[in-house]
């Protein structure tokens, strides 16, 4: 990805219809902005960030957000709340999320590049475009890169020197996230956004290890050592502390993907399930403790704790793996449980396997009463059969929702960052995420 100033790009977003009048999720200010400001019937001009001003749709009262509004050349304070622009606090109630008392479908996909490949706003807001257009509700992404150079880098949250970190609050830190949540929101979707990585993409949680206990040091330690937990807690803070009263985010997640081995493969050796439930339950408080709003997950594969089963991912209590799905569900704050669905990497054919999986996660979800999302999925063959399959699956089990792995976009630099999964519009697997969204509403009656 070529580097560029993100200045300059945000300056140079060109999105009007005509000489006076800006489209709905056009720009309409802006710091270095000396284009139009007026915007088009039914849309009002809102500050999403100093650098970006935006037109969005409606003109009602009523968001728990007040946020300054330019309309042409005077500045107001108006609370935002148009028609498209998520307001409330999603919660929980039984095996379902709810907004002002009814139910919220969950269904959608992960884009966790979307805040940091150094998009404009134009190509950021093109992305969230694609994901909407499915009939998506959900996007879940990262709200972590931690680096120990800026060299090379574009968008990230925390720096190291040494065992210092220090939170980038700036136009390429936590104001990138900002502008993230603005674009989302326009396009009518809420954010899952996770705080750290099990895996090395993006730092994760071997940086916090590496630089606070000495490189290569066990991965595990992220989870039980009491230096890490305080600077993992710090990021949180700042991090969640931020957005209290943002309605735009539906859940903090504690991490993708965590599990007792890591990208070192450095292991203490003391790893447990109860090492990472234990973990998970300090953290969840925690947020819980700063943050009453949002609700919590951890962001796990949802490993099935049945000791003897010959399938990997039936055997959580593993040395390498260290999961209880079961067993987390009933940390009392933490409100929904997630799993992940790879049956190519886990060694597992698509089918019966994967409707197994979620037959179960489904069965798991009713006795604790929780919602329970498959939140990332794929296969590398056949997808259009098996996500039909898996789709169907939820749907019968009445699984709360899903998230599939992973969005694509067609942008101005070309096609968005594809590890075989990306979804792109236009393609079958597009028309089937958007006829499965339905379908899931449908069964939701929302
Ligand atoms: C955390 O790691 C540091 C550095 O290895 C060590 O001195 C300290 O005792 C550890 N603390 C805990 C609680 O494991
Ligand atoms: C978690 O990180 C370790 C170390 O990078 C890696 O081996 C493992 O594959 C990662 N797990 C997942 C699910 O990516
Ligand atoms: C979860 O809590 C329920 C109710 O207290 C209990 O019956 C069940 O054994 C617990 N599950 C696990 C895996 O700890
Ligand atoms: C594709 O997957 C579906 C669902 O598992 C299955 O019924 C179908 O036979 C598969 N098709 C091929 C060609 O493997």
């Amino acid at each position: 990805m070529k580097r560029f100033s993100r200045l300059l790009a945000l300056a140079s977003v060109i999105v009007v219809a005509s000489a006076q009048t800006v489209p709905i999720f056009g720009q309409c200010g802006g710091q270095e902005y000396s284009g139009p400001t007026t915007c088009a019937a039914g849309s009002i001009c809102v500050v999403q960030n100093p650098f970006f001003s935006q037109c969005v749709a409606g003109t009602s009262v009523g968001s728990p957000t007040s946020v300054s509004s330019v309309t042409g050349s005077a500045t107001s304070t108006v609370a935002a709340s148009p028609t498209a622009t998520p307001t409330g606090f999603i919660k929980t109630s039984g095996t379902h999320f709810t907004l002002n008392g009814k139910t919220f479908s969950v269904v959608g996909a992960n884009s966790y590049w979307v805040g940091l490949m150094e998009y404009d706003t134009t190509d950021m807001n093109q992305a969230f475009a694609d994901i909407a257009a499915t009939g998506a509700t959900v996007v879940r992404t990262w709200g972590f890169h931690e680096v120990t150079t800026t060299t090379d880098f574009g968008a990230y949250y925390q720096i190291w020197n040494g065992a210092v970190p220090t939170i980038n609050t700036g136009a390429n830190g936590l104001e990138n996230f900002d502008t993230v949540v603005a674009l989302a929101k326009a396009n009518g979707l809420r954010l899952i956004v996770t705080l750290t990585n099990n895996w090395s993409d993006y730092g994760g949680m071997d940086v916090y290890v590496d630089q606070l206990l000495g490189q290569g040091q066990p991965h595990d330690w992220f989870f039980s050592n009491t230096t890490v937990i305080a600077a993992y807690k710090n990021y949180v803070k700042a991090f969640v502390t931020r957005y209290l009263n943002e309605p735009g985010i539906l859940a903090w997640e504690l991490a993708n993907e965590p599990r007792c081995l890591g990208s070192t493969s450095a292991s203490s050796g003391l790893c447990t399930v109860s090492t990472i439930s234990t973990w998970a339950a300090e953290m969840s408080a925690f947020i819980k403790s700063i943050d009453s709003n949002h609700l919590v997950a951890i962001g796990d594969e949802g490993f099935i704790n049945d000791p003897g089963n010959p399938i990997f991912v039936y055997n959580g209590a593993s040395p390498s793996l260290g999961i209880d799905f079961a067993a987390n569900l009933n940390i009392s704050t933490l409100d929904f449980g997630t799993f992940h669905l790879y049956p190519d990497s886990w060694g597992e054919p698509a089918n019966p396997f994967g409707q197994q999986w979620i037959t179960d996660h489904a069965t798991f979800m009713k006795q604790s009463n929780k919602p329970a999302i498959l939140e990332e999925f794929g296969i590398d063959a056949n997808m259009s059969g098996v996500y039909a399959s898996w789709y169907s699956t939820v749907l019968s089990t009445d699984l709360t929702g899903d998230l599939i792995w992973q969005a694509g976009s067609d942008l101005s630099n070309g096609p968005t960052a594809n590890d075989g999964f990306a979804v792109y519009p236009g393609t079958a697997i597009y028309t089937l995420d958007t006829q499965h969204a339905a379908a899931l509403k449908a069964r939701d009656g929302t």
